[in-house]
């Protein structure tokens, strides 16, 4: 990571800028279809929150995200895997509560990480934390834990946490899979291999965990081999022909 923040200097985010934080456990970096997030526990969760699974794919992007962090839990066993896992469900609930028709125009247009679309839905993530966890018997501590985190994962530049840093990597993990390029490529307006070559360039340095590293690199090869890239890969435009 390139990026410096003198707010943070001497914080969590210091300590993986030089390197990817290491694992203290196995790291599994086979097809996320061979382990899929298997928490009967978190059944109710998924119930209280069917209607905003059907905002922007997120319930295909949030089952397999959460089966990354489950890896990535495993990987780190000195994490709170509850924290992490229930943010990472949650964390993109908020989409199913923001004016759909500017999902894409926005949030996936121009500087979108920026985009004021992108605050709204962690608001509104937060407000769902705080609207179902209650019944279900978390406490308050616990459920400002996972809004710490749902509150600017897109946005903040920097985990404040290694809960926080592992649900970062899960949210970017699911688009090395075949799936995840699908969908993003779609979103993003670009074809498979030109998504392909993003996630190299963009998405890859920002990974924090060398677990999160690993697992994608061996997806980022599966997926460019099955997917055929190389050959699928789009003419340049010749500067003569325009
Ligand atoms: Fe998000
Ligand atoms: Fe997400």
């Amino acid at each position: 990571m390139t990026f410096t923040d003198p707010a943070t200097t001497g914080t969590f985010a210091d300590s993986y800028r030089a390197a990817r934080i290491p694992a203290s456990g196995p790291i599994d970096t086979r097809p996320i279809s061979m382990t899929p997030a298997d928490r009967a526990m978190f059944d109710p969760i998924w119930r209280a929150v069917l209607p905003e699974t059907r905002a922007r794919s997120n319930d295909i992007h949030l089952p397999i995200s959460l089966a990354y962090a489950e890896r990535l839990c495993v990987a780190h066993p000195e994490a709170d895997a509850e924290v992490v896992l229930v943010a990472t469900l949650l964390h993109d609930t908020g989409w199913g509560r923001v004016d759909e028709s500017r999902i894409i125009s926005e949030g996936f247009a121009g500087d979108w990480r920026k985009a004021r679309i992108r605050y709204e839905h962690e608001h509104q993530g937060c407000e769902i934390a705080r609207e179902v966890l209650p019944p279900l018997g978390y406490s308050n501590d616990f459920i400002e834990r996972v809004t710490a985190i749902i509150d600017g994962h897109d946005t903040r530049p920097t985990a404040y946490s290694l809960e926080d840093a592992l649900m970062r990597d899960a949210d970017r993990l699911w688009r090395f899979d075949q799936v995840g390029i699908a969908l993003a490529s779609s979103w993003f307006g670009t074809d498979p291999t030109s998504y392909v070559d993003r996630l190299r360039s963009e998405i890859v340095p920002e990974l924090i965990s060398q677990a999160g590293y690993e697992m994608a690199i061996a997806d980022l090869e599966r997926s460019a081999e099955l997917l055929r890239t190389e050959v699928l890969r789009p003419e340049p435009i010749r500067e003569d022909a325009q």
